[in-house]
């Protein structure tokens, strides 16, 4: 079967295209056939079409570098993010989340019906629905600059940046795939596990490596970049055209682990 995957000739824009598993997926996306767009803040090395430099934290960066994507666009790759510490809780959920949110909004009368908008979220999501009535106080929050103020004025909710930024993605999938479906266009994300990219250290030094070992599911192991962005791929895929509003799970087995009680971590005791 030629094109298996349905992304030859289609355009495809992906986001934390200079690293990790926005590196893999713009490499594998290029080498299906996809007419790839990338965007980061530091340069691309993967081969590309068109490389854009795009500060997620600057709304007028953002709304410039989309007026210049020239549709049609057939899929989005958002896989930009900070790990929390070092960086502020604010800029992690700029990046992770109102600004890769802005800019997606923003490319939504560029996406053609069929469609598809993939992001990446995080393990660390787990537990969202218990937080859901904040999350949703804070979704209703569509504009750039007051969602950024709501979270200079909600720093105690946001767990840091990473963990509160994960699960709003976790519950944005849902809650505005639920319209965007309506146009024939799907929003799903992933939720890796601890994967062994250039942001591991980052983990490592702001929480412990041993602590980020307890996030490792049935599996016993890390995933490399790869086995992140395949999944989000295919995700991605116009073969996958009847999954939306989707949290995929790509853990090693985590969740199901987690729900099912055979065994927890100490950073969703409460959960
Ligand atoms: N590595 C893990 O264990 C892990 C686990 C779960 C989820 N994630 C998520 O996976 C995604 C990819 O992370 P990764 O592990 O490949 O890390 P990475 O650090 O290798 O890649 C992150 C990319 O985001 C870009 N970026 C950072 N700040 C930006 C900004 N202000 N504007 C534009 N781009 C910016 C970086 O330049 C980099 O290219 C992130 O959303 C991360 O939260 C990572």
């Amino acid at each position: 079967m030629q094109d298996a995957l349905g992304y030859e000739g289609q355009h495809v824009v992906v986001t934390g295209a200079a690293s990790g598993m926005g590196a893999s997926t713009a490499r594998i996306l290029s080498e299906l056939g996809a007419r790839v767009t990338a965007l980061d803040v530091k340069p691309v090395e993967a081969p590309v079409d068109a490389f854009l430099e795009v500060d997620l934290r600057d709304r007028a960066a953002i709304e410039q570098a989309a007026s210049s994507i020239e549709g049609p666009v057939h899929s989005i790759a958002s896989c930009a993010g900070l790990p929390g510490t070092p960086f502020s809780d604010v800029d992690t959920m700029l990046v992770n989340f109102v600004g890769a949110r802005h800019l997606i909004e923003l490319l939504v009368p560029k996406l053609t019906e069929g469609a598809s908008i993939g992001v990446i979220s995080s393990a660390g999501g787990f537990g969202w629905q218990q937080n859901l009535e904040t999350i949703l106080e804070f979704l209703a929050i569509e504009e750039f600059d007051e969602a950024h103020k709501w979270c200079e004025e909600h720093t105690e909710a946001l767990m840091g940046g990473y963990l509160f930024s994960k699960q709003v993605i976790d519950a944005w999938v849902g809650w505005r795939g639920a319209d965007l479906i309506k146009q024939g266009i799907r929003l799903n994300c992933i939720n890796p596990g601890p994967t062994s990219t250039p942001m591991m250290p980052s983990f490592h030094a702001a929480s412990g490596k041993e602590l980020i070992d307890t996030a490792v599911g049935p599996i016993g192991r890390y995933s490399d970049a790869d086995e992140q962005a395949w999944p989000l791929v295919l995700l991605n895929s116009p073969r996958m055209s009847y999954v939306s509003g989707e949290v995929l799970w790509t853990d090693g087995g985590f969740q199901g682990a987690m729900v099912t009680g055979k065994f927890s971590v100490p950073w969703a005791a409460d959960e």
